[in-house]
């Protein structure tokens, strides 16, 4: 039995399970949650102890670690990813969306195109429009079986010079792939061509599975090129709700413009309990999220098989990376209203609504199989019953 079996007691104060915002999200707190992002699991052991030190120290004088929290970042993207990264790059504020709002206001004026790859994770249109930016949407295309940038459209906006930024998501939610070198390389040289800043959301990026691999966009030529990297271990290590984020940029002046925002919004404080947990993920966490990748690989073996043999009518292009996997319900030639009722008040499974992802996608669902492999195998074997029914 592996430690992510385990079914933990679930809390009615976690926002997944909370009966106020399932019913403002899915209209019913009925409902087997598997739709936010939250892992079911507890944290790598390393960052429960990290912790309990400092309760049992007992002192939460102002505190900064953040030399050996940099430090520790850069020496996980080293250890794992090959990527030599400068301490000295890093902006910490308190999450991945603060990241993006800061670099939004920093790097780009009112009124700027922003461009997103959709279906996409729905908070990006929220952080552009709450900026007061312009959402440039360039749905990704279906190629050979699975989700592909469409390049072309992609030029036609770029030409029109109103996008100064292609927000990315590497690993991609929802839809799970992980991009490939030769892809990245094709957004790299139009980035360059066309003048625009690659701001790239890299927090899934520790969740690949076994037949793809994670190329940062810092691992691309980047002379010309303004890069900035978002990053969190939020996702990696299910510590949503204590974690922090963090910037990271080569480019002087680009690093010059966001570090002075955010100090002058005093979003760089963190708190010391977060600082410590983070540090003990990145320094200790390597076998845990290793163990995590392995479970969760075989959590989508095992959806693959349930769904090929026994519910067909939904389909799912098997994810790359990423706990989210992206249910297609279009088969079943239904109204959206009628998908909700029969996914969330009959078979009684929370999953995100497709329409918050992009337009034309209100025949999807997604799903997050970040739980133990007993409670995913109960949500299908509930919305088989309700289907069959
Ligand atoms: C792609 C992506 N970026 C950012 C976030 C949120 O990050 P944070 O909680 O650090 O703001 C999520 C959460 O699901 C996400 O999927």
């Amino acid at each position: 039995m592996s430690i992510f079996d385990i079914e933990h007691n679930v809390e009615n104060h976690f926002v997944k399970n909370n009966p106020k915002y399932l019913k403002m999200v899915l209209g019913t707190d009925d409902v087997m949650p598997l739709w936010i992002a939250d892992m079911d699991f507890k944290v790598a052991p390393p960052i429960t102890e990290a912790l309990n030190d400092i309760v049992e120290r007992g002192v939460y004088a102002y505190e900064d670690i953040s030399e050996q929290v940099k430090e520790a970042i850069a020496n996980w993207n080293l250890k794992r990813h090959g990527l030599e990264l400068n301490p000295n790059n890093f902006i910490q504020v308190n999450g991945v969306l603060t990241a993006i709002a800061v670099i939004l206001r920093a790097l780009t004026e009112e009124g700027d195109g922003i461009m997103i790859q959709t279906p996409v994770y729905h908070q990006f249109y929220t952080a552009i429009k709450t900026a007061n930016r312009t959402v440039v949407e360039n749905p990704l295309k279906i190629e050979n079986g699975h989700y592909a940038f469409d390049f072309e459209n992609m030029e036609e906006q770029l030409k029109t010079g109103n996008t100064k930024v292609i927000l990315l998501c590497n690993p991609h939610n929802p839809v799970g792939r992980v991009w490939n070198r030769e892809e990245l390389q094709k957004l790299v040289d139009l980035a360059n061509i066309y003048n625009v800043i690659i701001v790239s959301d890299e927090v899934h990026s520790e969740i690949v599975f076994s037949n793809s691999k994670f190329h940062s966009i810092l691992s691309f030529e980047k002379t010309q090129n303004h890069i900035a990297v978002l990053g969190s271990p939020a996702k990696t290590f299910g510590m949503q709700s204590i974690a922090n984020g963090y910037i990271y940029t080569e480019n002087k002046a680009q690093f010059e413009t966001i570090n002075s925002l955010v100090t002058s919004m005093y979003l760089h404080q963190g708190g010391a309990l977060s600082a410590y947990a983070i540090l003990a993920a990145y320094t200790h966490g390597h076998d845990w999220v290793d163990a995590l990748v392995v479970y969760l690989e075989k959590t989508v073996d095992w959806i693959e098989i349930f769904l090929k043999t026994e519910l067909p009518q939904v389909r799912m292009i098997r994810p790359e990376g990423t706990y989210q996997i992206w249910l297609d319900f279009s088969a079943l030639n239904i109204s959206e209203r009628e998908l909700k009722d029969l996914v969330f008040n009959k078979a009684k499974v929370g999953l995100a609504l497709g329409s918050t992802f992009g337009t034309d996608y209100q025949l999807f669902m997604r799903m997050n199989i970040a739980s133990p492999l007993s409670k995913i195998q109960r949500a299908f074997q509930q919305l088989k019953a309700a289907m069959d029914s």
